[in-house]
């Protein structure tokens, strides 16, 4: 029971009384050691099937050499640099990237860069990389690619200057893969009425990898699926292992060959020396990034990025910390548990430490939200190796319920743990509503549900900046 228990000590008594008394007492603890709520709602399970390559989401932009897969994200570490990415299949074609304000005639210019790859007998289209820099805050701008070619135009807005009081909305998704329950997600996220200006997105994309030979072509045909939202705002990646691709029996050995040619981050602008680990200021938010799949053990680059890294978060300028990482550390479901484990014991006490306000995870294909709770006593003699209610630790939020063809994560672990807040094997996105410094409303939206629903919500309150101990809601 203690290793279930929220709080070790009223679960150890039980070892102390008389038999009887122990059967009643752990009837009782039982109940002590339960959890917060594992919902009643049911989702009729079915097959989640990718969407056949002949779908409407999936067609090619008419015209020659039409740019495709277009995709934006942020391009710098303060949100005036925006990141525009596209494909040519027929030829090269341009790398520029024409751009101007909505209140501007004045049309400037960008170029940026092509490459292929190849990976087994597949070979890319041209991958084009172009960056938008010293843009001006709170701004619309249109933008063209496939100059000289098919020209199409989409549009994105800049957020307001960082500072501690600016409201942003974020979408969460994760774990998306290509299938009609992926479909529903990106429909349900866009209809939502708390219209998210930016996702965050936590990991495993495409999962073409699951495709004979990780066929790459489910990678160019996601590209084509999701770029009906992020053309028009930007998606923060988080790399999961779907991304990681490696594959000595094809002759592929070098990991996130594909992820690392499509998507680019602005890791070096936060001084990171590896694009899985990164962060960025947008709004009233300082975003750091973690990579489940890259090390993070005492001394390596990853863990001395951190380090540093955490004591430059001014909460003055950004009161809102949010972590992302692909593999979730408080998960109550026997899919991927305890994955996030190590990784747990390396960095737990320095996200208590510089109170994360938030981690966002995926990996588990299902939604579960966790008590404020932390885990860092234990120093192998002591025994105290049971998560306890703590103020100063995060809210450890799994989103990997994006609808991926691997199906849903049903099986949970029972009964369910303190830590866990709310727990339920349904598909969906969230939304995280930042209103000021001191308060963001959060909600987790299932795709059976009205778009305007909310399935499970919270009200954030900034603990740097809000005298009160925001207490959880459902
Ligand atoms: C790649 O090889 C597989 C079999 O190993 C074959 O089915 C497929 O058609 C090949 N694709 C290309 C683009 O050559
Ligand atoms: C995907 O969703 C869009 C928007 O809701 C819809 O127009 C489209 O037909 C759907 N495609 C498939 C294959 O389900
Ligand atoms: C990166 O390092 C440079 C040089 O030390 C420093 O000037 C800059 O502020 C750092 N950037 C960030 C985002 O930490
Ligand atoms: C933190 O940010 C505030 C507001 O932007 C600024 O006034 C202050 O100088 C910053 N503190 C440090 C240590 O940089
Ligand atoms: C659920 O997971 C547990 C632990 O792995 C396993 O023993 C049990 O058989 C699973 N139940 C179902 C219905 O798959
Ligand atoms: C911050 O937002 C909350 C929720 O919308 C509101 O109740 C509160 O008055 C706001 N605080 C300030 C200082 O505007
Ligand atoms: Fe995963």
């Amino acid at each position: 029971m203690a290793v279930l228990g929220f709080s070790s000590s009223s679960c150890r008594s039980v070892a102390v009384v008389g038999a009887v008394l122990v059967l009643v007492m752990v009837l009782n603890g039982a109940d002590l050691c339960n959890g917060g709520k594992t919902s009643s709602f049911v989702r009729k399970v079915e097959k989640t099937m990718d969407m056949p390559l002949d779908s409407d989401v999936f067609r090619v932009p008419p015209g020659y050499n039409a740019p495709q897969q277009v995709h934006i994200t942020q391009g710098d570490h303060v949100g005036k640099g925006v990141t525009v990415s596209w494909v040519t299949q027929d030829e090269r074609g341009s790398s520029v990237v024409r751009y101007w304000s909505e209140n501007s005639e004045h049309k400037k210019e960008a170029k940026g860069n092509v490459h292929r790859y190849r990976f087994y007998n597949y070979t890319s289209g041209y991958i084009h990389h172009c960056t938008l820099r010293n843009l001006m805050y709170n701004t619309k701008y249109y933008y063209e690619v496939g100059i000289e070619h098919t020209v199409r135009q989409f549009w994105f807005m800049t957020p307001l200057e960082v500072g501690p009081d600016v409201p942003y909305t974020f979408g969460l998704i994760g774990d998306l893969g290509q299938s009609f329950d992926s479909n529903l997600t990106l429909t349900h996220y866009e209809h939502n009425p708390l219209k998210g200006q930016t996702v965050l997105f936590v990991g495993d994309l495409s999962y073409a990898d699951q495709y004979p030979n990780h066929d790459n072509a489910r990678w160019d045909s996601w590209g084509r699926f999701v770029e009906r939202s992020v053309a028009y705002q930007p998606w923060i990646w988080t790399a999961g292992n779907h991304e990681i691709d490696f594959a000595p029996e094809l002759g592929e050995n070098e990991p996130f060959k594909p992820f690392t040619h499509r998507y680019l981050v602005p890791y070096r602008a936060s001084n990171s020396t590896a694009p899985f680990w990164y962060s960025i200021k947008r709004a009233s938010v300082y975003i750091i990034v973690l990579s489940s799949y890259s090390a993070y053990g005492k001394y390596t680059p990853q863990y001395k990025w951190l380090e540093q890294e955490l004591p430059k978060v001014n909460r003055t300028e950004t009161p809102w910390l949010i972590v992302m990482m692909h593999s979730p550390w408080y998960n109550s479901y026997n899919y991927h548990y305890m994955e996030g484990e190590t990784m747990r014991v390396m960095f737990e006490p320095w996200f208590v430490k510089y109170k994360v306000d938030v981690v966002f995870s995926g990996h588990v294909h299902a939604y579960e939200r966790s008590e404020r709770v932390s885990n860092v006593a234990y120093n192998i003699i002591n025994g105290l190796c049971a998560p306890i209610q703590d103020q100063s630790a995060p809210v450890y939020i799994t989103i990997g319920d994006g609808g991926n063809l691997e199906g849903l994560a049903t099986n949970m672990t029972e009964p369910q743990p303190k830590y866990s807040a709310y727990r339920e094997a349904s598909f969906g996105h969230a939304v995280f509503d930042i209103k000021n410094r001191t308060h963001a409303y959060y909600s987790w939206h299932r795709n059976q549900d009205g778009y305007a629903v909310e399935a499970d919500s919270m009200w954030f309150f900034n603990r740097i900046w809000h005298p009160v101990d925001d207490s959880t809601s459902a």
